[in-house]
Formats: structure tokens, C-alpha cells, sequence
């Protein structure tokens, strides 16, 4: 049998078929919850259910039966879970249980146009088995053609629940004391943010301020569609009374999470215990533009490794910082670490090397050299560069030469971010699978996430300076293990 080249070896993928949204995340008893938007029979999206999986640590994944299938109100779209602590539903007779929350997606009956409305399923059992919730659907309105993806939180100061669903071009929040009757709490976005395609995948969280003892913002996701890139995720910083969310710089320009092309959808966990106190979340790793035509074998599409959210100051302004989880250390297995050099004019090759999934953490001080960088999955004609260019400032990933390209016109390009050196060094941190790449540059304060289908012979790695020399100030490789 052949190997499929480009199934990861580290990365969530379903067992067959088609994957988009990650969806329901929420840790409950010991277990981390991801369930999925999954169709079971086919290659390319169609009637939604949603797939289900569970790990102690984020990494590796147990498969377990589809959660939610189709029925009498339609298939089933994006959402959320939560754990119902107090039995406010009473699906759990004093206990506690799992609660999802969905959009059941069908047709009017009568005039055939798209439906959209809010739905509940419950679990007693670990979400084991699922029961669907006999009033649905528990929240509607059909002024809203686009009406979805619930992301469901208690909201402690006000001792209820919020749902801030994605409702055309804004998103709308409702509260509710039981999770079964919603009322209208507030709408946000109406000129604020980027506006080309429908908001989808909203969510809302409080993280603290590093460095500002007690004190905490509230962040926004917000995905949606646009010309240039096909489909990103926004974020906006401000506040959250229990009611209305307050953006904090309305007229700023588009702040974006992620600047490749292949991280959407992504939301966050809902119940890590406040020990942890970590804000987690992954996306799913692909792109409507092209994700229908990506080569691979009886499956599609994968996430990105999970990432912790953190909120610092970067030039005396609040920013959104992500670092992939410390889990992933389990990961590694072989080492290597070069210690400070010159990287001369020109791609050097590392000799002995032959990895396709593999972790580097590289820190680079610039000496004359314009540009410096990376060369992963690399050989004679392919390559992926992870780069910076000093006088403009900007960190890129060009996938342009990376493999398989020909799939999509789109496909093969370069992406880029403004980044400014801090104390004149550089620290990329990148993740490297059999079809992805993720960068995480200057500590997570810029990111890029891009798929690439190089050869299974494109297995070099290559450092390098143009116009000049750089100083290498540390390299660590770590060769990573299949889950
Ligand atoms: C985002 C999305 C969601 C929707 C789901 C359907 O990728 O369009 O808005 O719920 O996918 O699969």
C-alpha cells in the first residue's frame, strides 16, 4: 500500500472524508472535546453532521462516533459546547452535563429559501451519546438569511448565559437564564471591521493584560470571506458589561489573526478548569477558495495545532498574541541544536537531515544581509521560504515553489506580514507537517499558517542570507513523532 504523502503526522485530520469548522469545543472530566463539521461520505462539503474526538492533551486524538447527524430541521452547521455546572437546562437531574449548542440549517417548506435557526443537544454520558433537545429549535429569525455558528459562555458577573451568534454582516448577542428561551442582548459591527463576505464563526472571551496585575480585556473572533484572501478570522479588543461589547478602537485598521491563507473558523475552548486558566483554540486549516481541490487520499483537511491566546502590549499597543500549546513537546523525539554562526551570502543545505515533520526554533541577529530565512521540505525544486527582509520589514512564507501548486491558480504565492525586529533579533518558531506549514514569529506576535504539498523526496532544510551575511544566534530542530 502507498503511504499517502501529505495525511500529517501531527495534525487533527478525520478518519475519512471531509472536514471544515472545529466545532463544540469544551473540556469536561479529564477529556478535551473536538467535534467537527464532517460530512461522512464525501470529499467536498455536503450535508453536515457533526464528527467527534477526544484527547487528554490536545495531540492525540481518539476518534470516536458522529455526534450529530441530520434530521427532521435540517443538517447540522457550526456551534458551540458547554458544560451545564448547575442543571440550569434540567436535562441532567441535578447533575452536570454536556450541552451543544448548533444550527440546524434546512429550507422553508413553504418558500424554499435557506433556513437557519439555533438548536440544543445534551449529554449525560462524557458526550458519548447525544439527545437531541425535543423543543427545537430554540432560537429563530427569520428576518436573518445568515443566522449561525452559537458560541455559548456563562458569564459569571452577571450570572448568565451569553450566545454571540454570527447574524449577516454583524454579530448579535443573546442572553439566557437556561441555555432553552434567548432574548436579544445587543448587535455588533455594523461599520466596524472588515465587511466583503458574511461573518461566520464568532466568539468572545475575557483574557487578562500582561503585565497589568487584575486587570482584563474582551476579545472578539469574527471569520468571514474576502476577494483577495477567500477566508480569514478578525479579532477586535474592548469590553464586555454582560451586554453590549465595546470595541476599543473602532476606526483601526483590520486587526487579523492569522496572515496565511489557511487558518479559518477557529474558536476557542469553552471550560478549561481556571487552574489552567489557558484561552485555547484551533482553526481549521484550509481555505474555501481552494479547499475542495487540495490533494489528498480519502480524506480533507486538517487543523492547526492548538494555540494559546494572550493579550500584550507591542509598541505601547494591545495585541493578541498566540503560542502553540506546550503539549506538543511530547512530540519530539531526535534533537538537533547548532549554536551561533555566520549564515555567508547564500542557501546552505543542513547536511544530514531528512525530516517531513519536524519543529525549529531559530533566532536570528541581521549582519549585512538584506534578507535571511528558511528553506523547508526542500530539494532541488522545491522548496517553501520562511523569510524576512529587513528594509521592509516584513516576514513572508512563499509557498510559490512548495510542490503540488497546480491544483488551484491561487495557489502558489507569497504572504506577508509587516513585523518589526525587536532589540534586532528575530525568532521564528515554525511547525512543519506533510502538508502545512505555521509560523510563529517574535514570540506569536505575528502568525501565518499556509498548507503546502511538497514531495515525499523534499525532505531538506536549507538557512539562508541574500546580499550579505546574518548572525544565527541558536538553531533547535526536533524531528516529531506521528500521532
Ligand atoms: C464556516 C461555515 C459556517 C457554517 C459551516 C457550514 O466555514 O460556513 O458559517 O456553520 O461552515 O459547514
Amino acid at each position: 500500500m502507498k503511504l499517502d504523502p501529505y495525511r500529517p503526522n501531527y495534525h487533527f485530520t478525520p478518519p475519512q472524508n471531509w472536514m471544515n469548522d472545529p466545532n463544540g469545543m469544551v473540556y469536561y472530566k479529564g477529556e478535551y472535546h473536538l467535534f467537527y463539521q464532517h460530512h461522512p461520505n464525501g470529499m467536498t462539503w455536503g450535508p453536515m453532521h457533526w464528527g467527534h474526538a477526544i484527547s487528554t492533551d490536545m495531540v492525540h486524538w481518539k476518534h470516536l462516533p458522529i455526534a450529530l447527524a441530520p434530521d427532521e430541521h435540517g443538517t447540522i452547521f457550526s456551534g458551540s459546547a458547554v458544560v451545564d455546572w448547575n442543571d440550569t437546562t434540567g436535562f441532567f437531574g441535578g447533575k452536570s452535563g454536556l450541552v451543544a449548542i448548533f444550527t440546524h440549517h434546512d429550507e422553508d417548506p413553504i418558500t424554499g429559501v435557506q433556513r437557519q435557526r439555533q438548536s440544543l443537544a445534551y449529554s449525560d454520558d462524557s458526550g458519548r451519546t447525544w439527545t437531541k433537545y425535543a423543543g427545537n429549535p430554540v432560537l429563530e429569525d427569520p428576518r436573518y438569511l445568515d443566522y449561525r455558528d452559537p458560541k455559548v459562555f456563562w458569564h459569571e458577573r452577571t450570572s448568565q448565559w451569553i450566545m454571540i451568534l454570527a447574524t449577516g454582516q454583524t454579530v448579535t448577542l443573546y442572553h439566557s437564564p437556561n441555555l432553552i428561551h434567548w432574548t436579544f442582548a445587543s448587535e455588533f459591527g455594523q461599520g466596524e471591521g472588515f465587511h466583503e463576505g458574511v461573518w461566520e464563526c464568532p466568539d468572545l472571551f475575557e483574557l487578562p493584560v500582561d503585565g497589568e496585575a487584575g486587570k482584563t480585556k474582551w476579545v472578539m473572533f469574527v471569520s468571514s470571506g474576502g476577494l483577495e484572501f477567500g477566508a480569514r478570522t478578525q479579532y477586535f479588543i474592548g469590553d464586555f458589561d454582560g451586554t453590549t461589547f465595546t470595541n476599543e478602537r473602532p476606526s483601526e485598521a483590520v486587526r487579523w489573526l492569522d496572515h496565511g491563507w489557511d487558518n479559518y473558523a477557529g474558536v476557542s475552548w469553552s471550560d478549561v478548569p481556571a487552574e489552567d486558566g489557558r484561552r485555547i483554540y484551533i482553526g481549521w486549516m484550509s481555505n474555501f477558495k481552494y479547499a475542495h481541490a487540495t490533494p489528498s487520499d480519502g480524506w480533507r483537511s486538517a487543523m492547526t495545532i492548538p494555540r494559546v491566546l494572550q493579550l500584550s502590549h507591542i509598541d505601547g499597543e494591545l495585541a493578541l498574541i498566540q503560542q502553540p500549546v506546550k503539549e506538543l513537546a511530547s512530540l519530539r523525539t531526535r534533537t538537533w541544536t547548532q549554536n551561533h554562526g555566520t549564515i555567508e551570502d547564500g542557501s546552505h543545505r543542513l547536511p544530514d537531515l531528512a525530516l517531513d515533520s519536524y519543529e525549529i526554533i531559530a533566532e536570528f541577529a541581521p549582519g549585512t544581509a538584506e534578507e535571511f530565512g528558511l528553506k523547508v521540505r526542500t530539494s532541488e525544486n522545491h522548496g517553501t521560504i520562511v523569510g524576512y527582509r529587513r528594509q521592509d520589514q516584513e516576514l513572508f512564507v512563499d509557498r510559490s515553489h512548495s510542490g503540488d501548486t497546480a491544483f488551484h491558480e491561487e495557489f502558489a504565492r507569497k504572504h506577508t506580514v509587516k513585523l518589526k525586529q525587536t532589540n534586532d533579533r528575530l525568532r521564528l518558531h515554525i511547525w512543519v507537517d506533510k502538508s502545512s506549514i505555521e509560523v510563529f514569529a517574535a514570540d506569536g506576535e505575528a502568525v501565518m499558517t499556509d498548507l503546502i504539498f511538497p514531495g515525499e523526496s523534499d525532505t531538506g532544510l536549507d538557512i539562508y542570507s541574500r546580499g550579505g551575511t546574518t548572525e544565527l544566534l541558536s538553531l533547535e530542530i526536533y524531528d516529531l513523532k506521528a500521532i
